[in-house]
């Protein structure tokens, strides 16, 4: 008779929470596969994101379910902007004690939230009442503190890029200033990526003061050197009246003060649907396979991130109700400007 006490098996929860993004299945499939295959944990999935985790509704995550999902956009868990610990009503009280509660029935051993700077923040008050928690960082805005890089920011470029080099051609063909707005929230990190990569001539970000007397003198110059069309690209997260999309605004204005036609396209959902980009993908995977190593180390209360192309951990209270924004000497500002590319600054 073996008298040796049994280990128990780990068995790990995870969350996908915020706005979905592509490379979401990719990350499910990274935590679950490795914790599954490398740890022999069991896992869950809570359905849509904190929400789940309130009302313990999940489901087993086995290794054939995390098959075929690494190309498919959004999350086949499903994800909410619920906040637990954002009291609305008196219910709203109860939820970090429901959360607690649930996560011990459950018998979990570890939980990884993927999600943007929200979801952190909770994370990192979740990780405060006793919980093991791992934060994975994704956001197609690409503005979380504490690391490079999140997925989802990849496939954003990859489709805003695209599109951009769409709207060149009616540019051309027609002599007119083409505005495209894309999304970042209060971040530019996609409008500036975007608009280098499909050859911007204007580019606008919240992090840099624009002066729309600028923006028409730059358009105004282009067209008395022979350019008579003009490609704005445009941060949703702009300063501009709330009552219209950026966009709309720059072309009303535009057209009020310079003698062209304007145009304007809001990007939209489009950019955070279908499916994720190779470097998302890769980015996903290795975030999961890193979080669940985190998990069987007993490493948390940290969100996994990407430092010079390097794995490592940043603690969540440094992470949580912090931005990351583009520097006005980003590397990549400089170079533009270099090129003639306006920021729309003085
Ligand atoms: O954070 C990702 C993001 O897509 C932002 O770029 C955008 O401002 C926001 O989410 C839109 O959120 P919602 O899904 O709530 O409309």
């Amino acid at each position: 008779m073996n008298f040796m006490k049994q280990k128990r098996i780990k068995r790990i929860g995870i969350l996908t929470a915020g706005g979905d993004c592509p490379g979401l299945n990719a990350a499910i499939r990274g935590v679950g596969k490795t914790a599954i295959v490398q740890y022999g944990m069991e896992v869950i999935g809570f359905s849509s994101g904190y929400t789940g985790l309130i009302h313990k509704q999940y489901v087993e995550l086995k290794e054939k379910d995390l098959s075929g999902i690494l190309t498919v956009g959004g999350t086949i868990i499903g994800t909410s902007r619920e906040k637990p610990f954002k009291i609305v009503t008196e219910d709203d009280n109860d939820k970090p004690d429901l959360i607690k509660r649930n996560y011990h029935e459950l018998g979990l051993d570890g939980l990884v939230c993927v999600g943007g700077n929200g979801t952190m923040k909770t994370a990192h008050l979740l990780s405060n009442i006793g919980l093991n928690i791992i934060g994975m960082p994704k956001t197609i805005d690409n503005d979380v503190w504490g690391t490079d890089l999140t997925f989802g920011f990849d496939s954003a470029v990859f489709i805003a890029t695209e599109a951009i080099d769409r709207l060149h051609s009616t540019a051309n063909s027609h002599g007119r200033v083409m505005i495209i707005e894309v999304m970042g929230h209060n971040a530019g990190w996609i409008a500036l990526y975007a608009g280098m990569a499909g050859g911007g001539d204007i580019i606008l970000i919240p992090e840099i003061k624009y002066s729309m007397k600028k923006v028409c003198q730059t358009i105004e110059e282009r067209y008395k050197n022979n350019k008579p069309y003009s490609i704005v690209v445009v941060a949703e997260g702009i300063d501009h009246p709330k009552s219209m999309s950026a966009a709309r605004f720059l072309s009303e204005s535009i057209q009020e003060k310079v003698d062209v036609e304007a145009r304007e396209t809001v990007l939209g959902y489009t950019q955070r649907g279908g499916s994720p980009t190779p470097m998302d993908r890769i980015l996903a995977t290795r975030y999961g396979a890193y979080a669940a190593q985190c998990i069987a180390e007993g490493n948390f209360g940290k969100m996994v991130a990407l430092r010079n192309n390097e794995l490592t951990t940043v603690p969540l209270e440094e992470v949580g109700g912090k931005l990351r924004l583009v520097s006005p000497d980003n590397p990549l500002v400089l170079k533009g400007r270099m090129m003639g590319v306006s920021f729309g600054d003085e």
